[in-house]
């Protein structure tokens, strides 16, 4: 099936997952779009508008039936899938990263991490192996690698994306405060803590001025 989805309905789908990962929790089995609108924070409408870019779900007078809603959300944002992951960079950020276990049980199979630093190269972070980043195109391509973190300084960030990139990678979840410039057809998702937090500065700000706060 070919669907358009615009990036914001799809920036929304994580928080619907979530939500409804714990509805199913709670047994709940169906749930109209006001009462889920309740719990989620988007309005009502917001919610039909988003549901119905993947098909008749709601039913009216029935609501949304919670489990299938939860597995067609989670086929479409592609859980269902393994994905074999590597990080680079094993300092302060890349092994917070490797010590999180709920990335493995949402399917995300870290692998291995990779460094520059000597001292660290042979270390192991719970099982996974610390490798030299010399060997990064290789491991990419013999052990099947859809994604990568980069959690290494910004200046050589570019030049391990160009290998990475070489070596067939799908995707790249980037850390460091750089914009890459890649192939098309690697996919590249950047984090910015420090965006999130201005946005909570700029709310607090509002708050301070007695302004009214915008909705979600
Ligand atoms: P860190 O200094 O603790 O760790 C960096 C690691 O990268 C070190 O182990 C170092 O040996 C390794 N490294 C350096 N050059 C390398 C290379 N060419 N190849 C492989 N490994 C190399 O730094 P930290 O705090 O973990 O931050 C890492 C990156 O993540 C930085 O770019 C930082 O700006 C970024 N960062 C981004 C955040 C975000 O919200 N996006 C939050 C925190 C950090």
């Amino acid at each position: 099936m070919s669907r358009k989805i615009s990036m914001a309905v799809i920036r929304r789908l994580p928080k619907y997952h979530r939500y409804l990962r714990d509805l199913l929790e709670k047994d709940v089995n169906r749930i109209s779009s006001k009462e889920l609108s309740k719990i989620i924070g988007f309005t009502a409408s917001q919610i039909r508008q988003d549901l119905n870019n993947f098909g008749g779900f709601g039913q009216q007078g029935y609501g949304y039936n919670v489990e299938e809603l939860y597995k067609e959300i989670s086929t479409i944002l592609g859980l269902e899938e393994e994905y074999n992951t590597i990080i680079i960079g094993a300092g302060n950020l890349g092994q917070a990263i490797a010590n999180y276990a709920g990335f493995r049980s949402s399917g995300f199979r870290i692998k291995a991490l990779f460094d520059i630093n000597p001292r660290l190269i042979g270390l192991k972070i719970r099982e996974l192996e610390i490798f030299d980043i010399e060997d990064i195109k290789e491991y990419v391509t013999a052990n099947n690698i859809k994604i990568a973190v980069i959690c290494i300084p910004k200046d050589k960030v570019q030049s391990i994306a160009n290998e990475l990139a070489d070596a067939g990678i799908s995707g790249i979840w980037n850390f460091a405060p750089v914009d890459l410039e890649l192939p098309e057809d690697v996919i590249v998702e950047n984090v910015h803590l420090t965006e999130s937090l201005f946005t909570l500065s700029y709310l607090l700000n509002e708050k301070k001025l007695g302004h009214e706060l915008p909705e979600e």
